[in-house]
């Protein structure tokens, strides 16, 4: 893994969407992974001034996003596709019949999960992941405890995972208490991930995914062993790597 150290959230942002773009530029057929949560938000933004200004496309490019919540339709504000039209597809180019995210309030969810595994598999490998990380070191939605053998299935939220994001839901009893998630294995095939690490909340999951051993129960430990994974992280994410006098990676 390579670690990218960054001042704060906007310069992770823009390092990040840069990358993004670089990678568009070379392949404008890019199959793209998408993420969802606080942290990729100001890339989105990245992305979205640079397709303005710059014109860079996105009419080629196909996405697969990582996750969706159970029980959550596309016109509920606080499921992933409508974060996902909001903060990013409704502002480029993106043909809506490239875009790929879990239904959440498909009538058989587990057919749902076997359907979207297919998709995956019919397109080919992911070409660039974007990834964020829980505080728990899950990815996607997989949490502590998930098979590295995993595809696509329906997921009991950690009760850590609904306490944090309760924060984007009016209340608790709001938050989904589940979700349907790209497994990892799926999450390992792509051929390279972004992982994005902003705000010290994170600080403990990043030493952790660094100082760990690969292990079920730290999800995004499995990263170790992917070829290609580049992390970028500010300076808050970073805080209990300096309180633990840890040297730079
Ligand atoms: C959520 C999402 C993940 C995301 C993570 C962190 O539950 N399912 O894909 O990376 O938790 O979210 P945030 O960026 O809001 O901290």
């Amino acid at each position: 893994m390579k670690l990218i150290l960054v001042k704060d959230y906007q310069e992770m942002s823009k390092q990040a969407a840069e990358y993004v773009i670089e990678k568009l530029l070379q392949n404008p057929n890019m199959k793209l992974g998408l993420a969802t949560g606080g942290t990729p938000i100001g890339t989105y933004k990245f992305l979205i001034e640079d397709h303005k200004r710059n014109g860079t496309s996105y009419q080629n490019v196909k996405s697969f996003n990582l996750d969706e919540y159970v029980g959550l339709s596309a016109t509920n504000e606080n499921s992933y596709r409508y974060y996902m039209d909001d903060v990013f597809f409704n502002h480029i180019d993106i043909k809506k019949k490239n875009v790929h995210i879990p239904s959440g309030d498909a009538p058989d969810i587990q057919k749902e999960c076997e359907d979207y595994e297919k998709v995956l598999t019919k397109h080919g490998r992911v070409d660039l992941q974007i990834l964020g990380i829980g505080n728990n070191g899950h990815i996607g939605f997989n949490e502590p405890g998930t098979s590295f053998d995993s595809k696509t299935h329906i997921v009991n939220l950690a009760s850590s995972t609904i306490r944090a994001n309760s924060r984007y839901f009016e209340s608790m009893e709001e938050v989904p208490t589940r979700a349907v998630t790209m497994g990892i294995a799926t999450i390992m095939q792509s051929k390279e991930i972004l992982l994005l690490v902003s705000g010290e909340s994170k600080s403990k999951a990043l030493l952790k995914l660094w100082e760990n051993e690969v292990d079920e129960y730290f999800p995004a430990s499995v990263l170790k062993k992917h070829p290609a994974v580049t992390v970028i992280a500010d300076e808050a994410a970073y805080v209990e790597w300096k309180a633990n006098n840890r040297a730079f990676a």
